[in-house]
């Protein structure tokens, strides 16, 4: 359980949505290794600035946010504050916590609830909480069940079992809008998924950075960490990208045993060129599939059927690249 010191700091943080300036990417690299750093808690503002998008597509249905504490859990409070303004049909929430998980259901709320401030919401949605027989784990059979009879799962899931939370929910074959480190995405399973429009980067249109809570706050604990995107399968709308550079194709250097060129910067694109390019990840930011088609992505050249090649100029290995070519 939450002791009463993270409460209170959870409380006035969610009134003001300050913003850390402290910048700790070593937390992130860390947490590829451990769950010690999963405690990471998304800022409300960051949740409305994506979710916001998504109205009309989550009206009527049922949200799980199921790696998420009911009453701490700023998507929770998302959910709760636009109920009614989305016209949603049941919110659900778990999360884990030994020996028994939490447990938040709600297919209404009164209005003096939502119209509340942050701590009567708190109050309330503690009250509506009950244990699970099982720890919380979106793995749980309990869990499983829960995540049959939603339509969207929407959460910042830990990203030491990011990969697993991905399977599971695909293979349940739900709707997600989900916070995700950018690197994860090229992962074998989840960029097929990508190359076949089956996965996209959320709506927000640049390498964010995100800022998050630690579990056990002291005044200064608090993370700003970058490398992050939200991954969805829903609808995106993806602001236009007109590139407009006219470099000659002989400025620009070709992969290794390739004719594709190496792009460096989004902006470096070349307006009209026939070929395909090497763009950084951060192309998926931009993506509209009327003008670019991705043909696949240059990792270790074998983690699936689209991993190109390992990308290396000269010798000298490069950054991970998405193939594109104009649609
Ligand atoms: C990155 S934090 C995000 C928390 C919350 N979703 C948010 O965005 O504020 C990931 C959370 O997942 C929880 N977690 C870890 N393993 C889990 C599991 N197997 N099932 C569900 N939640 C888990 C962690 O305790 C942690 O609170």
């Amino acid at each position: 359980m939450p002791n009463p010191v993270w409460i209170s700091l959870t409380f006035k943080y969610n009134l003001d949505h300050k913003y850390s300036d402290s910048v700790n990417n070593k937390a992130l690299n860390k947490s590829k290794h451990t769950t010690d750093n999963d405690e990471f808690y998304t800022y409300y503002k960051d949740i409305a600035l994506e979710v916001d998008n998504y109205a009309s597509q989550l009206k009527g249905k049922h949200i799980y946010c199921n790696c998420d504490n009911p009453y701490l859990s700023q998507f929770v409070l998302y959910f709760i504050r636009n109920f009614k303004k989305i016209g949603l049909k049941s919110l659900t929430s778990t999360c884990l916590n030994n020996p028994h998980g939490l447990y938040f259901h709600v297919t209404d709320i009164p209005q003096s609830i939502i119209d509340g401030n942050s701590l009567d919401i708190m109050m309330w949605t503690k009250k509506h909480t009950v244990e699970l027989n099982g720890n919380g784990g979106f793995q749980t059979p309990e869990c499983q069940q829960i995540l049959k009879t939603c339509d969207v799962v929407i959460t910042n899931p830990p990203f030491s079992l990011f990969r697993d939370w991905y399977d599971l929910v695909k293979s349940a074959g739900k709707k997600y809008l989900v916070v995700a480190n950018m690197n994860t995405c090229l992962s074998a399973n989840i960029s097929a998924d990508i190359v076949e429009g089956k996965a996209r980067f959320g709506c927000a249109t640049t390498n964010r950075v995100y800022y998050f809570w630690r579990s056990s706050p002291t005044s200064n604990d608090r993370l700003k960490i970058g490398y992050i995107c939200w991954l969805t399968n829903m609808k995106t709308v993806v602001k236009p990208f007109i590139p407009t550079v006219k470099r000659s194709i002989s400025d620009y250097t070709t992969y290794d045993g390739t004719m594709i060129i190496k792009v460096p910067k989004l902006a470096q694109i070349p307006a009209g060129y026939k070929g395909v390019m090497g763009v950084p990840i951060t192309f998926l930011f931009k993506h509209n599939p009327a003008q670019f088609k991705i043909v696949g992505f240059a990792s270790h050249g074998k983690d699936n059927k689209y991993d190109m090649f390992s990308p290396h100029i000269n010798g000298k290995e490069q950054y991970k690249a998405i193939l594109i070519k104009y649609a």
